[in-house]
């Protein structure tokens, strides 16, 4: 099966046709018919995250169930599915404390050391998947816990968008932050994970939701997904003093879809008494933020969001309603739908900033 293969850090993906193996006990093997392209596959490309390598990329995919493991019961052959990085082992303190997103207990839902690779080349060379999933090939073999099984009614090219870049802005906006109904919202950087962030502060009932890119067309898509007012980042001296401006003061809520040290600083320091910076954004593990302390006296607060912190086993099902019922916009969210072989050519769009997401059709 053809999969796209990061081979050495830095650098682009190389098409290659690679062996499969058949699903283990509690495995299942996928058919994939979309995958979208999330920037946290790029910051591996790039070099600013240490992968394992050689490893298939892609973390954003939905497909068909081909066949399962013998203890499999959750999915049949024929079901369609979306996978999702939080694979959950179902059974550590963080999975049985509501937090499943936070499971680190890989090694119940991995393939042991001496067993053998679930990918691997035709010479044997062991292949790693990006994040587990390995989403950018035409299959997929995942634990039977890192997928949802979802409506047939819902196309896969737009579902796969559900799997990281929906699940994570959306969940930072209605989980992680909780935003409530009037709130003041910021949220900086447009891409899938942003966009998808805007949407979750207009369906919490946001009364303000200010986007900040320095794309005047994913202020445009932003306008699309719910934001109230835009700022372009290109054109505005100082993004703080133009939100404070904008909020007489600051906003409640503040979300940080980048990854970079001065805009999660931005997203502190826009904030309004009380407020919340939410960071979604990956910032590289070397790079420090610097924030004021006295900040935390009029009780600012700085967090976190890991995936949304989703439990996407009920919360995806739950947004492919709303979709259905048009208050999840997802196909406007996919500027580009391209073919395997385009992969570095959707990054290339990615790094230009033109599109906000692109989607491979397989
Ligand atoms: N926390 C998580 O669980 C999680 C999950 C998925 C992705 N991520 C991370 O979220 C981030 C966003 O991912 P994405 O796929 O949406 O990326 P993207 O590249 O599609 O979007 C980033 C956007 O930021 C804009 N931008 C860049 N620099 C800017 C600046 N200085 N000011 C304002 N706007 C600027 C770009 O124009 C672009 O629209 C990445 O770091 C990704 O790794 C985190
Ligand atoms: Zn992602
Ligand atoms: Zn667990």
């Amino acid at each position: 099966m053809k999969a796209a293969v990061l081979c050495e850090q830095p650098g682009d993906l190389v098409i290659e046709d690679l062996k499969i193996d058949t699903p283990g006990p509690q495995e299942v093997l996928i058919q994939t018919v979309g995958a979208g392209l999330c920037h946290s596959d790029l910051h591996f490309m790039e070099g600013l995250f240490r992968s394992k390598l050689p490893a298939v990329m892609g973390h954003e995919s939905a497909g068909i169930v081909q066949s399962v493991g013998r203890d499999v019961t959750y999915v049949k052959p024929g079901d369609h599915v979306v996978a999702c990085l939080s694979i959950f082992c179902g059974q550590c303190r963080q999975c049985l404390s509501g937090n499943p997103h936070r499971c680190s207990n890989t090694r119940a839902t991995s393939r042991g050391r001496d067993d053998e690779p679930r990918l691997q080349r035709h010479d044997g060379t062991p292949v790693d998947q990006m994040a587990r999933l390995g989403g950018f090939a035409e299959e997929m073999l995942i634990h039977q816990n890192g997928i949802v099984k979802v409506t047939e009614d819902v196309s896969l090219e737009k579902a796969c968008l559900i799997g990281c870049g929906v699940t994570t802005g959306f969940g930072a906006a209605v989980k992680t932050a909780a935003v409530p109904v009037g709130a003041t919202v910021c949220v900086i950087g447009c891409g899938g994970i942003g966009l998808s962030a805007i949407q979750g502060a207009r369906v919490a009932g946001a009364s303000r939701i200010i986007a900040v890119d320095m794309s005047a067309e994913k202020l445009e898509t932003a306008k699309v997904m719910g934001a109230t007012d835009t700022l372009n980042a290109s054109e505005t001296d100082d993004v703080v003093t133009a939100v404070k401006e904008l909020t007489k003061g600051g906003v409640e809520y503040s979300f940080e879809a980048i990854g970079l040290k001065q805009t999660a600083e931005q997203a502190f320091e826009m904030l309004a008494v009380g407020g919340t910076a939410t960071i979604v954004g990956m910032v590289p593990s070397s790079t420090k933020l610097e924030i004021r302390g006295i900040d935390f006296l009029s009780e600012k607060k700085l967090q976190g969001s890991m995936m949304g912190s989703n439990q996407f086993r009920t919360d995806i099902p739950q947004m492919i309603d709303l979709y259905l019922n048009g208050r999840l916009l997802l196909d406007e969210m996919v500027s580009a739908t391209i073919d395997l072989e385009q992969v570095n050519e959707g990054y290339a769009w990615m790094k230009e900033g033109t599109v906000a997401r692109t989607v491979i059709s397989f």
